[in-house]
């Protein structure tokens, strides 16, 4: 077969990180055929990277940065272009808690397959808006869509489905205290899943890998740092590899290069399988770095909303003031 024939049906072919690597001159197309000569089942294609490490074609760290770099690109790329479809949307969204009103008319869109941050000061309705995302809070007023399903008309049992396609980092980890870390990880497997015990396992193990928690299957929670729960969370939000990740603060309380490890981490993740991922984070400025799109949310509306590198360079006071930490503006400190 002429070369140009097997480009043309590598495209084609479900290995986006393949052709990526391919197209880039990383390796070549027969390095990729070899790969996946040795492999007999069925291949999932976000496989196809590890594979390539495996087979010892590239190393960890260099798909790694190979993947980083090219989400950087992708993300000042995402400015140009037309918005994709939308995976989340609210529609005039209020919600009050205690007396508050802590979601006043919340219009918002989360693009699919593309890392979402909603970003705001404390207090101004982020983790509240992540609840409504998976119908944990329902609002009093408006409607929350999850693609064309609206969560407030389905059963019980529709929005149990719904959820299933998510998966959800709570802001405090929220790890079973009872459970060693292999069992809050295998946690979500095993009550959304058919998988075998000894597949479970794989799997657990793999992701643990991958936040750098080898080997630390048999400790319970109050046997680790916070920067650990945290990153054990993180690969019980990852391992059932749904549709739509959720994280509320990922890397809040880790040192800087802890911090900088699980950014790199999510941006792996979601170079592999193009997940719909919604960040909220307090990690500013840096989390720009590692979004395509920007939420500001502030004393329950919505700000402002676009592409990070336009929202970074946004001249509205509050984001501003907020961007640079002043304690002087209109968002009143002391
Ligand atoms: N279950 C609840 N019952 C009553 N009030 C609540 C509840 N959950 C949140 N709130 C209130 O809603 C407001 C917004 O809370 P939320 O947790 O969404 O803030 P946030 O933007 O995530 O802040 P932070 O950055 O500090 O996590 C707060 O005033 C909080 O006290
Ligand atoms: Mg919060």
């Amino acid at each position: 077969m002429p070369p140009q024939d097997k480009t043309t049906n590598l495209t084609e072919s479900p290995w986006p990180i393949g052709e990526m690597l391919v197209k880039a001159g990383q390796i070549s197309l027969n390095h990729v055929e070899a790969a996946l000569a040795h492999q007999s089942k069925q291949i999932e294609p976000d496989l196809i990277g590890e594979i390539l490490v495996r087979e010892g074609i590239i190393s960890q760290p260099e798909l790694m940065a190979f993947l980083v770099a090219k989400f950087f690109e992708e993300r000042k790329e995402y400015a140009a272009q037309p918005l994709p479809p939308t995976a989340i949307r609210f529609a005039g969204v209020e919600k009050t808690l205690d007396g508050r009103k802590v979601l006043d008319r919340v219009d918002l869109e989360i693009p699919q397959g593309k890392i979402t941050a909603i970003i705001g000061v404390s207090g101004g309705g982020k983790s509240v808006s992540l609840k409504h995302m998976i119908g944990l809070m329902a609002p009093d007023r408006g409607q929350v869509f999850v693609g064309d399903q609206e969560l407030g008309s389905l059963t019980k049992k529709q929005l149990l489905r719904v959820r299933e396609r998510f998966s959800m980092l709570f802001q405090g980890s929220a790890l079973f205290d009872s459970m060693n870390v292999f069992d809050n990880v295998a946690f979500p497997l095993r009550e959304k899943t058919r998988h075998d015990p000894e597949t479970i396992a794989k799997m657990v193990r793999k992701t643990l890998a991958q936040v750098g928690l080898s080997g630390m299957d048999a400790k319970f929670p109050d046997e680790l740092s916070g920067g650990m729960m945290k990153r054990v969370a993180l690969a019980r939000a990852l391992v059932t590899q749904p549709e739509i990740i959720l994280l509320d603060e990922p890397t809040a309380g880790l040192d800087p290069i802890i911090e900088n490890a699980i950014h790199h981490l999510i941006c792996d993740t979601f170079m592999r399988a193009r997940y719909t991922m919604v960040i909220i984070s307090h990690a500013i400025p840096q989390i720009f770095n590692w979004c395509h799109h920007v939420l500001v949310l502030h004393e329950g509306k919505i700000l402002e909303s676009g592409p990070s590198v336009v929202v970074m360079e946004s001249q509205h006071p509050v984001i501003k003031q907020f961007i640079n930490g002043n304690l002087t503006g209109p968002i009143k400190v002391i």
